[in-house]
């Protein structure tokens, strides 16, 4: 079915929930979308645009279908998460079975067999000596654990006072408070702070934004990039800077591959001065760019991996 691209936002299909109301109507009222403007769906004599809210009902692979029956590639796999497509019914099978068998159990003392099963299945293909894994629930919960990992494992190890984070301006790394600090959109922060304090930026690597000297030429501005993160933890002190994170492709602003030598100057720096390379690989992990972890396709190797979406494909949540 080919549709003209201002036909997509008109009114959705007749669908209705359980309460009689149009999908589209409850949606308005009572679901709070994610990043999202609602006013844009608010009715038009109450100052809004009148638009109905778009309804996903179906997908298979990279294709997913509205209510309407209108088709669509599914180019950004949800947002960076159905890494094997829509439908995979041998997954739907395994999560059943899964569910009539145990729905749930803490790995508090206990443990059970699917999630011994992952856990050795992600410490096998992790690069270098990375061997334990801890469940989460998403990237935001992910990166919020690693921060607090990265400041208990100061605390145990002798350099209590180590508890701040660098990471790159506009790079994405969630929204819980600790995750929103580490996150480098002014904009996205604005509304919620005060934030967890100790979240301080450097510049990304985005070469087009380069200082003019440097746009010509990927390796000196891979090298002056590196360094603005051992600046950054020369300005706060040493002593107190637990972990830098970074996106191996950093994907908020455009998506900033490193310039040639980028990680290898940051693994030298994190070395230089004892702080946690965290690679944050919620959206890079899983085949995305190649193999199962970025960092093995980049060369580098982090002292903590952070990720989720694909681990799952968004069959279930998990990080
Ligand atoms: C690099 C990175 N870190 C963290 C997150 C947060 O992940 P989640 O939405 O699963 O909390 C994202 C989400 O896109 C991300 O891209």
């Amino acid at each position: 079915m080919s549709i003209h691209p201002n036909d997509v936002w008109e009114p959705s299909s007749d669908r209705h929930t359980g309460t009689g109301a149009l999908y589209s109507d409850a949606a308005r009222d009572h679901l709070w979308m994610h990043f999202t403007r609602h006013s844009v769906f608010e009715d038009r004599e109450e100052g809004g645009l009148g638009h109905s809210v778009p309804i996903i009902t179906k997908g298979e692979g990279w294709r997913i279908w509205d209510d309407r029956g209108n088709e669509y590639i599914d180019a950004l796999a949800g947002l960076f998460v159905t890494n094997v497509g829509h439908g995979r019914t041998e997954i739907a099978e395994a999560m059943a079975k899964q569910a009539s068998e145990l729905a749930f159990f803490p790995l508090w003392s206990y443990a059970h067999p699917r999630a011994i099963e992952l856990a050795e299945r992600l410490a096998h293909n992790a690069p270098g000596d990375l061997n334990r894994v801890f469940f989460t629930t998403g990237g935001g919960e992910a990166v919020e654990t690693a921060w607090k990992l990265a400041k208990q494992y100061f605390k145990l190890t002798g350099k209590p006072t180590k508890h701040k984070v660098i990471s790159r301006s506009v790079a994405y790394h969630g929204t819980p408070q600790g995750a929103l600090s580490i996150t480098g959109i002014p904009d996205a922060k604005l509304p919620f702070e005060p934030l967890v304090p100790g979240g301080h930026k450097v510049p990304n690597t985005n070469i087009y934004r380069a200082p003019e000297h440097l746009r010509e030429d990927e390796k000196a501005f891979g090298r002056w990039a590196a360094d603005r993160i051992a600046e950054a933890i020369e300005f706060e002190g040493p002593d107190s800077v637990a972990a830098v994170f970074l996106e191996p492709v950093q994907n908020s602003g455009g998506c900033f591959p490193p310039p040639a030598g980028y990680f290898d100057r940051v693994r030298e720096i994190c070395d230089e001065y004892d702080v946690l390379l965290v690679s944050d690989e919620t959206i890079c992990a899983f085949g995305r760019i190649g193999s199962m972890f970025a960092c093995q396709d980049l060369g580098y190797q982090p002292d903590i991996i952070t990720t989720a979406k694909g681990i799952t494909s968004g069959y279930a949540p998990s990080g």
